[in-house]
């Protein structure tokens, strides 16, 4: 019974055999397997087809003034000249073929050559560059080796120029490690020699156009729905609330549903480095930071946005990750009537994510004792919810842990919620439950003060076992 209830519907298996552009290869993150040997995208013949129609291209078009059209109409010049080289090819009966090295070609002069049809792929979260002819990409979870590839190394280093050329900066010896973004939001890291002896890497996280919203982590099963109907009421009953995971777990994910619980009508400000929230509400106001010495701009922290924030009459300030020093004015705010906080720290345990923030505390460089700062912390901060990366690729609600004060100079966790993986399903995904432990939360006479009915079903541990589902 147990098992049934919980084992919630998987999200459809990948698509991949029935994608021409990412070879079915499974592997997992670390270390990669030995990974079969691809079919290339286009047969060699065209291959070699394509490299001479590119050559020539590049002889014939004009750059400076492709340069001054818009992106359409170079787009449908370079279309136009490549057609009418390729139409000088003798290539048999190929018209799918020949649309298909079309576009690889316009891919290449005008964008990220490659890495264009991934960008374009809804499907595909994260693209990663090894090497030429090592490009991976995440799918629904799952690390699979695509059949882009680049035609050598210093195909890769053109493409690295085109991403990091429109924010002025160079990627170099001198300069071999670079953060960037594109133009639509997808973040890029970048190491090249001598950092990354073997060549450059790229590593690219795309822009999340549509966030998972509430429902769809229930469907997917990172929340049980009683613990979605508990984070609900404790978003509403204005707790603050710190989201604790590692890298791509999904904190910013559940972050952005988190806030979706906030009421319409409240004054929402948020602060982020850089933009990724969703927020759906009508009334938000969203700061960005801005990191130091790009183009001699001065720099704007976090920390600068959360006290300008605070004078802009929020009802609840959002702060994406907290990183350094804007966690002390993050906590000083909480405990002076600003409740309802959401944020996310990186750290892989309830404990852990506790102690990451002391240690950003320390870091706005305040000469507190440390039994101020778990003092300040225990009392600033309600509840962690915990989202932690399964060895099958999934991403799930782990802990649900009320902080619930202090003991002697420890603070005092409470896990109100935990998940116990129970197995394995058919097609080899791990099930869990995101059992209630029982345990009462101190923080429930608040949810009387704020006139917001505590979620108590939520936490029946009898729901889990007795069947009652
Ligand atoms: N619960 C989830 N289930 C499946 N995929 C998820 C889930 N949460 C996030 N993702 C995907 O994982 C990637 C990283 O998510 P994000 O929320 O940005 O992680 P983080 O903020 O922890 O780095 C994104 O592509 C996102 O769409
Ligand atoms: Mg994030």
């Amino acid at each position: 019974m147990l098992r049934e209830r919980f084992a919630s519907p998987r999200p459809a298996p990948s698509t991949a055999e029935h994608d021409p552009s990412v070879a079915a290869v499974e592997a997992p993150a670390a270390p990669p397997r030995p990974v079969v040997p691809e079919a290339p995208a286009l047969p060699p013949a065209l291959v070699q087809v394509k490299e001479r129609v590119h050559r020539q291209l590049i002889e014939e078009l004009d750059q400076d003034r492709l340069g001054r059209l818009s992106p359409a109409e170079a787009r449908a010049e370079v279309r136009r000249a490549t057609h009418e080289i390729v139409e000088g090819y003798p290539l048999q009966g190929a018209g799918e073929l020949r649309q298909a090295l079309v576009e690889e070609i316009i891919d290449d002069v005008l964008g990220l050559g490659p890495l264009e049809p991934l960008l374009r792929d809804d499907s595909v979260s994260e693209i990663m560059v090894n090497g030429p002819d090592q490009v991976w990409v995440e799918r629904n979870g799952r690390l699979q080796r695509s059949v882009q590839t680049f035609r050598d190394e210093s195909h890769v280093m053109r493409v690295v120029e085109r991403i990091v050329a429109p924010l002025g900066r160079r990627v170099d010896e001198a300069s071999p490690m670079a953060d960037a973004r594109l133009p639509d939001g997808s973040r890029v890291n970048i190491v090249v020699p001598p950092a990354s002896p073997s060549g450059a890497k790229i590593t690219l996280r795309k822009f999340a156009r549509q966030r998972l919203l509430s429902a769809d982590l229930v469907r997917i099963g990172t929340l049980s729905e009683a613990a979605e109907a508990f984070l609900r009421g404790c978003v509403r009953a204005e707790l603050n609330i710190l989201v604790s995971g590692g890298t791509g777990t999904g904190k910013t994910t559940l972050l952005n549903v988190l806030s979706s619980y906030i009421d319409a009508h409240e004054r929402i400000v948020t602060i982020e480095d850089p933009l990724e929230l969703q927020l759906q509400q009508p009334h938000v106001v969203s700061l960005e930071a801005r990191p130091p010495g790009l183009e001699g701009n001065r720099q704007i922290s976090q920390r600068d946005l959360l006290r300008n924030a605070l004078r802009m009459r929020p009802d609840r300030v959002i702060v994406g990750e907290v990183r350094g020093g804007e966690a002390f004015d993050m906590l000083q705010a909480m405990n002076t009537g600003h409740d309802g906080s959401i944020s996310t720290v990186h750290a892989n345990t309830p404990r852990d994510a506790v102690s990451r923030v002391e240690n950003m505390v320390l870091m706005a460089g305040l000469d507190l004792p440390d039994h101020a700062i778990r003092e300040q912390i225990a009392s600033a901060i309600q509840l962690i919810v915990q989202v932690s990366r399964l060895p099958d690729g999934s991403r799930r609600v782990s802990h649900i842990t009320e902080v619930a004060g202090m003991e002697g100079q420890m603070i005092t966790l409470q896990d109100l919620f935990v998940m116990v993986v129970d197995g394995e399903d058919a097609e080899g995904r791990l099930t869990s439950t995101l059992m209630p432990t029982g345990l009462q939360p101190r923080f429930i006479e608040r949810f009387e003060r704020v006139g917001v009915p505590f979620p108590a079903d939520a936490l029946r541990v009898d729901r889990v076992h007795g069947g009652a589902w």
